[in-house]
């Protein structure tokens, strides 16, 4: 199966962002994703609402939002009203993560959650079937354009074990550190979404970046 490709739009040039997101809708990407960062769960801000709203504008591509923020469940419903096809959240910002699965489903936006690279994909055995997508994290978040950390592939592979046993539906996302070298392997070991955030925005010919990732396969 052709991989979905989430362009990861901290990468691009935010004083371009019309022209930025109008590539991405000309290119084979498949997802817009869009990373929100409070400067609480992690230590960096990228930007937020009336942002997503302007991006919003000029995309009919779907909107994969990855919140990096604690106590997402206070603002699950602005995210939604902002454009947002999926919705992910940290586990390890949610202390009653069912509960705040269930509120992004109530929205009609499909649940993701988001796991750190030390967080156990076990974790997620009680709510796998209820999920629409799992975000493995292959660097700790908060930067873009860090090293791919190499234990994602077991990661991935637990993943799907987990949900095929459960029955689940999750797609299972990996997002961060994403190039040429490690797409194949990663798609290999049952990844079904790659995010790619500087490899993409950082090439010479992005449009030609996200053919080339889109054509990775298993
Ligand atoms: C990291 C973000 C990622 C990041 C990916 O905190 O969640 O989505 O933007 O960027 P690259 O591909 O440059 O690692
Ligand atoms: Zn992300």
């Amino acid at each position: 199966m052709n991989p979905i490709i989430a362009p990861s739009i901290l990468a691009s040039d935010f004083a371009n962002l019309q022209s930025e997101v109008e590539m991405l809708e000309k290119s084979q990407a498949d997802w817009l994703h869009i990373d929100i960062m409070d400067g609480r769960f992690v230590p960096n801000i990228s930007f937020g609402f009336p942002v997503m709203e302007a991006i919003k504008r000029h995309a009919t591509k779907p909107m994969d939002v990855h919140l990096m923020i604690v106590e997402p469940e206070l603002y699950i419903e602005r995210f939604r009203a902002a454009g947002a096809d999926t919705i992910s959240v940290h586990i390890e910002a949610c202390n009653h993560l069912h509960r705040t699965i269930q509120q992004i489903k109530a929205t009609g936006a499909k649940a993701g959650v988001a796991v750190n690279p030390h967080t156990s994909v076990q974790l997620l055995d009680d709510v796998i079937a209820d999920l629409d997508l799992v975000c493995l994290m292959s660097v700790n978040p908060g930067f873009g354009g860090q090293k791919f950390i190499e234990n994602t592939y077991r990661k991935i592979e637990a993943l799907k074990n987990l949900i095929e046993a459960r029955n689940s539906k999750a797609l299972i996302e990996v997002d961060g550190g994403v190039n040429e070298n490690n797409a194949s392997l990663l798609l290999d070991k049952g990844a079904n979404v790659l995010v790619a955030g500087n490899f993409v925005f950082s090439s010479a010919d992005p449009i030609q970046t996200i053919a080339d990732l889109k054509k990775s396969s298993n």
